[in-house]
């Protein structure tokens, strides 16, 4: 029986509802979501609700070029690859061998591996060589999910890399609602409630906090004023 793990501020049982009985998964998908629940950081997979969702965005924008920041087990991946057409690519992001080993399985298995080029090293590292190699203004989609206390510098690289109307995903951006207690400081809540406070202000973007999960925040690159 695959345990619900919880991620948002709804009660337990209306995340139960939405996880297992309204959100759609295929078969290895939920295999996948199986599997990774036995490792011990099982809660940093996203929600089959948040998967669906990215895989919705990427659709309706027809985007063909994707970057994602912290891939762990490829479940997020395996929805974006998914949504992409045939000849999209996805640029992934992680320094774990280990839990992407399990990600290329089921990548793999789906029959998206050829749109997926994993590069494990630090984010900071690939999307500067994205950059320097003439990335910019070329991605469409980016999904940001890895170490906290960077996100402001994946935010930038990403805003870079994507083309006007491309689309930044970012997720923990309620952080458990601790980014809504201002009494509450510890390096990574900081770190995210002033990104909140910054893409609120940033003139580069529309944006719109979603409080689905752990808090998505979506922010879509402006036309150059
Ligand atoms: C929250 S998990 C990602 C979950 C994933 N999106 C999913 O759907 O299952 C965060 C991942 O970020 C990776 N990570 C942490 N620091 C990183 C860094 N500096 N550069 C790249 N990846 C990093 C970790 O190895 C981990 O796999």
């Amino acid at each position: 029986m695959l345990r619900v793990m919880s991620r948002s501020l709804v009660p337990d049982a209306v995340e139960r509802y939405v996880a297992m009985e309204i959100s759609r998964e295929t078969p290895l998908q939920r295999r996948l979501r199986e599997e990774t629940s036995h490792l011990p950081l099982a809660g940093m997979q996203i929600g089959a609700d948040q998967g669906a969702l990215l895989a919705m965005l990427v659709r309706l924008m027809g985007a063909r070029r994707a970057i994602e920041i912290g891939t762990f087990t490829g479940y997020s991946a395996l929805a974006v690859a998914s949504a992409l057409p045939a000849g999209g690519k996805l640029v992934c992001c992680d320094v774990s061998e280990e839990w992407t080993s399990i990600a290329r399985r089921y990548w793999k298995e789906a029959g998206v591996a050829d749109r997926i080029q994993l590069k494990l090293a630090p984010a900071s590292e690939t999307l500067a060589a994205l950059i320097r190699d003439g990335g910019t203004g070329t991605f469409d989609f980016a999904f940001i999910d890895a170490d906290k206390s960077n996100y402001d510098a994946y935010y930038e690289a990403c805003l870079r890399l994507l083309r006007a109307g491309g689309l930044i995903a970012l997720d923990n951006m309620l952080w458990s609602g601790r980014v809504a207690d201002p009494q509450f400081h510890d390096d990574d809540t900081d770190a995210l409630r002033a990104l909140n406070a910054k893409i609120r202000d940033d003139a580069r973007v529309d944006a719109c906090l979603m409080t689905v999960g752990d808090g998505v925040m979506l922010a879509q690159k402006r036309p150059p004023q």
